[in-house]
């Protein structure tokens, strides 16, 4: 199998990239490292002595794609993870926001048509692309905020509701390949993915907060919590993200031109600090300076993914429980805290 990973450096990609690698797949990395760490990431797959190529290039640039067109002749499968992840960056930044992930994803669209790929073109949407869901009633309990009546989450049919340009940018990319799927033929699959949390993730207080949380408390940094900590969100862990992927691949036709929830679900949910806090303390065992402030603007209550129709569709189900997905997480962070020095 030949494998092209757009942001293959990044968290998601480099661990999409190693899975791959130990499946013998011929795997095409194409980054341009512009995020914190990556070179890590990278030095860490080359360190696996697979058949792995890397492309330095810019998914906005013609020239970095030019670079990239003889593999995704080649490609049975392309997964289009490179993007500018943070919502906060793209508050400031909304141009470099706008032509990374959804200029980025429009060229990469284009490469696939003028070639006639045939290859199962995976992009990694995001659940921001249903918006802050005002009109969903909320109730709060003790140690979180719970839907009131919707028990297995939301449904890939909620209506669409882009807020930030991050939400903009990643709506449009997720509109266009489900789009280029329609128009062109493509062979696409858009997954709206939850919060995803693992290993190789360097996560900073913008992105990442799984990561971040337990990083500051193994580097004895301070964490801020914005708003109360009931906010309720689905984590999905990043071995389980991968498994979709590639059952997604595997069920070709099937997941044709299809779109899907991809989070834990309704069975691995966490509120983000009253239920986050003991279960790290449960494994640190030291206090972790907090400091409160305000709710941030657009910050949902509670996001949880209905993603039965994955389940339906191609039989794919998270397997990580979030107790044990922390832990392996922490466990990583621990054994490499050089890496984030
Ligand atoms: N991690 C999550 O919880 C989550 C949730 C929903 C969606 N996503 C999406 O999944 C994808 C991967 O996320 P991640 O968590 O691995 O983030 P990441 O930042 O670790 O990975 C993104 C990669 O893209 C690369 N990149 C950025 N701009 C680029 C450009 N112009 N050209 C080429 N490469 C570029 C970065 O260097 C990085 O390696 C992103 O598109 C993100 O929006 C992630």
């Amino acid at each position: 199998m030949k494998i092209v990973i757009t942001g293959g450096a990044g968290f998601i990609g480099s661990n999409a990239a190693n899975y791959y690698l130990q499946k013998k797949a011929e795997v095409v990395v194409f980054d341009n490292l512009s995020r914190a760490h990556t070179q890590k990431n990278l030095s860490w797959l080359t360190s696996r002595n697979g058949n792995l190529t890397f492309i330095h290039g810019d998914i906005r640039s013609n020239e970095s794609l030019g670079k990239l067109m003889p593999f995704l002749k080649k490609a049975d499968a392309v997964l289009h993870l490179a993007g500018q992840v943070a919502v906060t960056t793209s508050i400031t930044n909304p141009r470099e926001d706008f032509e990374v992930n959804a200029l980025g994803t429009l060229n990469l669209l284009e490469a696939m048509r003028f070639l006639k790929s045939r290859a199962k073109l995976i992009y990694s949407s995001t659940n921001k692309v249903y918006g802050s869901m005002e009109d969903v009633p909320v109730v709060t309990k003790t140690t979180r905020y719970e839907y009131t009546d919707l028990p297995h989450g939301v449904s890939e049919f909620r209506n669409l509701d882009f807020h930030s340009p991050y939400g903009c940018s990643k709506g449009a990319a997720d509109q266009y390949v489900h789009d280029y799927g329609r128009i062109y033929g493509l062979d696409t699959v858009v997954m709206r993915q939850s919060c995803i949390y693992g290993p190789r993730q360097f996560g900073v207080e913008d992105q990442g907060w799984v990561a971040w949380f337990l990083i500051a408390a193994i580097l004895n940094k301070p964490i801020t919590i914005y708003g109360d900590g009931k906010q309720v969100r689905d984590l999905l862990y990043i071995d389980d993200l991968v498994r979709a992927y590639d059952m997604a691949i595997a069920a070709g036709k099937k997941t044709r031109g299809r779109i899907y929830n991809i989070g834990g679900g309704a069975k691995n949910t966490l509120s983000v600090w009253r239920e986050f806090e003991p279960l790290v303390h449960a494994l640190h065992k030291k206090a972790i300076p907090v400091i409160y402030k305000g709710w941030r603007a657009g910050d949902q209550r509670v996001f949880i993914a209905d993603i039965r129709l994955a389940k339906r569709e191609f039989g794919w189900e998270p397997k990580t429980k979030v107790a044990d997905g922390v832990q392996q997480l922490y466990d990583w962070i621990a054994q490499n805290k050089s890496l984030f020095r």
